[in-house]
């Protein structure tokens, strides 16, 4: 089905967290600091402060108090403005509170900030020699003593370093927080990906009982990790408003949100594999590192991925991060496997070059039924079936196996495919269904949509299980008031949720069934009753429910239902897919498009295929950015990034993106829960930037290892 939520964001119905508007509300406006490592040695507001509208100032001379987090969650280390440390370049030093956003913001143009500034650390490649943090995971076969004599051992090696740049979310929906207090309570609006965890954070850091802390956000435009911790813009306005005694609303500019809150690291990885001449992988070695902000401790762990994809006797992976003076690094879209993605997959394809083998060949020559390192079964994996599909949907036979010899008039075409997958899992998640009088069923949690379709998968979920139709279900997402459900990460969603509203669904029913039997009012006192398509029935006499309990003057039942993690322990759980393209490159100019794309997914059952089609095809649109576009430059000098706004860092528009094909397998995951649903939002992204390198490799025969690949490179 389309979007249940459709209708209400299309018409601007549906309110975003900066859409609410509390009476006496007053705005707040950060102040960025303009050094990117130092100290704040004075900050003068006296200008400010006399500015038309201004309520107050607070900096760290004069802070609003926070206490440390208890811990870090891909988020800042330490709230804002509690010492006069500066971190990075754009870092919140200050809160400027005004009747107005525009006197907010042109107040804060008059303070003045004075630094004892450093040179920041702002090179990654700078950092690389010195990187740190060594961890080590080698898998080896008996009587192998290291993954070097391994590699040593095959018929064929190859080995390359692949590096990517600092990315940057850009959801639509900028981070916004509004905040009021009602006595000791407070409600906060905040674009979030999930308000409970809100909720945690901002009782660590205001030192107050979670039970008085009640965070709405039923709807979030886009999150992709951005959103999943709490950002220092959150707890100022909190506690602005607490000091104020009136409501405060704080929305960050464009310009703020690439650096406020968090972006994707850069990553290089230095990959060797070692084959057969048959193509059997004897050895991976992956060596990657991360870069990570001096402000968090999160980097990405982009050789992991090696690990778990293609089968091989001996197996190393190292993990290094080099910290800069930058802003936050954080999770991103398939953290690690979408960097770990492009190296391993390019990879593959350079070794299916030097032994003369097809890309897809090689692939499934190493397609393995158990995760390659801890030798547990797969669940469930449907990868060989992805490849042949695909292969026959795209038309991959078509494809020259000599690089740069098909050519279109200017344009030369190659063909590129890569394998994706993404880490599978079911958490804990509490779900309530309130079935009313008038016939629908509310079906409520604290699982967020981040424009997903999860809202449109409880409601799909829930009218399945009562045999009602969709349309008389209303999902209630997003306030931390529900049960508690999975917060939106980790392609977790569906998979956690979806079994609790299944749950919840049921003990709703068997409520209702109790009370017709039970009521005394009731038609069906004391009989045999069942519940089937939203009808209590006893013999051949059915009543919708909503009928009953309107004639018992009962204007609910409900039930709260909580589904467990999962508790298999002695299998792998993962989804796959394979990703393959078409891409043309000018042979003049260099400018590579991307013209056509089929992408064959292995994710469980699919619970809903038009919004499950969307979160696939916005992943390779991702994918797309990541291989040709995407690239947040940090000046090497100032730790600033040169293109922190929508003109300078470029995303894929619609005239950059071909049709996609995508095609669901369907085969449900019985092992990891009995909707048999894995997940499908990160999935997509993974893989799809090196399917876009080695098609263009296919179609130029260079071999672009550093991402994105610019017509610069290409020349
Ligand atoms: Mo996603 S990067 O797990 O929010």
């Amino acid at each position: 089905m389309d979007r249940e939520d459709g209708p209400v964001k299309v018409t601007g119905a549906a309110t975003y967290a900066a859409d609410h508007h509390p009476d006496g509300l007053a705005y707040g406006y950060l102040l960025t600091s303009t050094v990117a490592r130092g100290t704040i040695l004075a900050m003068d507001t006296a200008q400010a402060e006399k500015a038309p509208g201004v309520i107050a100032i607070y900096t760290p001379f004069h802070p609003l108090e926070l206490r440390p987090y208890a811990k870090e969650e891909n988020g800042e280390l330490t709230p804002p403005i509690q010492n006069t440390d500066v971190r990075y370049y754009g870092q919140a030093i200050g809160l400027v509170v005004a009747e107005t956003f525009e006197q907010a913001r042109d107040a804060a143009a008059l303070v003045s900030t004075r630094c004892d500034a450093e040179r920041p650390r702002a090179s990654f490649t700078d950092g690389l020699p010195s990187a740190v943090g060594t961890s080590v995971v080698d898998v080896l076969a008996d009587g192998v003593s290291s993954i070097d004599e391994a590699l040593d051992a095959g018929d064929v090696t190859v080995t390359a370093t692949y590096t990517t740049p600092a990315e940057t979310h850009v959801a639509m929906e900028p981070h916004a927080t509004v905040a009021f207090w009602t006595g000791d309570q407070v409600t906060v609006h905040t674009a979030t990906q999930g308000v409970r965890l809100v909720v945690d954070r901002l009782s660590e850091t205001l030192a107050m009982d979670p039970a008085r802390f009640r965070v709405i956000n039923p709807y979030v435009g886009g999150g992709f990790g951005n959103k999943w911790d709490m950002w220092p813009h959150t707890p100022l306005t909190v506690a602005a408003a607490r000091a104020l005694g009136r409501p405060v609303k704080t929305v960050l500019t464009r310009e703020q949100v690439f650096t406020v809150v968090g972006h994707r690291p850069l990553t290089a990885q230095t990959v060797s594999l070692s084959a057969a001449r048959d193509g059997t992988l004897v050895a991976v070695k992956n060596d990657g590192v991360s870069s990570k902000s001096a402000s968090n401790g999160f980097h990405e762990q982009p050789a992991n991925l090696s690990l778990a994809l293609y089968g091989s006797a001996n197996l190393h992976v190292s993990r290094k991060a080099v910290t800069l003076d930058v802003p936050a690094t954080t999770i991103m879209r398939a953290p690690g496997e979408s960097n770990g993605s492009f190296a391993l997959e390019s990879a593959l394809d350079e070794l299916a070059g030097e032994l003369g083998m097809d890309p897809v060949d090689l692939r499934r020559k190493n397609d393995t039924p158990v995760h390659p390192a801890t030798g547990l079964p797969w669940s469930s994996k449907h990868l060989a079936e992805c490849y042949t599909v695909g292969a026959e949907r795209f038309g991959w036979s078509r494809r020259s196996p000599r690089p740069g010899t098909v050519t279109d008039g200017d344009w030369l075409v190659g063909l590129g495919m890569a394998t994706a997958t993404y880490g599978a899992g079911r958490g804990q998640a509490s779900i309530n269904v309130r079935l009313r009088d008038d016939g629908r069923a509310v079906v409520s949690g604290t699982a967020a949509d981040l424009g997903t379709g999860q809202s449109t998968v409880f409601a799909v979920l829930a009218a399945d299980r009562l045999g009602i139709p969709v349309g008389r279900v209303v999902p209630e997402l997003g306030d931390s008031a529900t049960p508690p459900a999975a917060n939106a990460g980790g392609s977790g969603s569906t998979s956690t949720n979806g079994p609790a509203v299944q749950l919840a669904a049921d003990a709703a029913k068997e409520a209702l069934v109790k009370l017709a039997t039970e009521h005394e009012k009731s038609p069906f006192h004391g009989q045999e009753v069942t519940f089937s398509a939203g009808e209590v029935r006893s013999g051949g006499d059915g009543m919708p429910f909503g009928e009953l309990l309107t004639s018992l003057g009962v204007a609910a039942v409900e039930a709260t239902a909580t589904s467990p993690r999962n508790p298999v322990r002695d299998h792998a759980f993962r989804s796959f897919g394979a990703h393959f393209c078409e891409v043309r490159v000018n042979r003049w100019t260099g400018e590579p498009r991307v013209t056509r794309w089929s992408c064959v997914v292995d994710a469980g059952t699919i619970v809903n295929a038009t919004t499950a089609r969307s979160q696939i095809v916005g992943g390779v649109v991702m994918g797309i950015g990541q291989a040709l576009l995407e690239d947040l430059r940090i000046e090497p000098e100032t730790g600033r990034f040169g293109n922190a706004t929508m003109a300078d860092y470029l995303v894929p528009i619609n005239a950059d993106i071909p049709p996609i094909d995508v095609e669901f397998l369907n085969y449900p995951d019985t092992l990891l829960s009995d909707l048999g649903a894995r997940g499908i939002g990160e999935l997509g992204n993974v893989g799809a930037a090196a399917a876009v390198a080695n098609a263009v490799h296919n179609a130029t025969g260079k071999r672009i290892r550093d991402l994105p690949i610019t017509l610069d490179k290409l020349l």
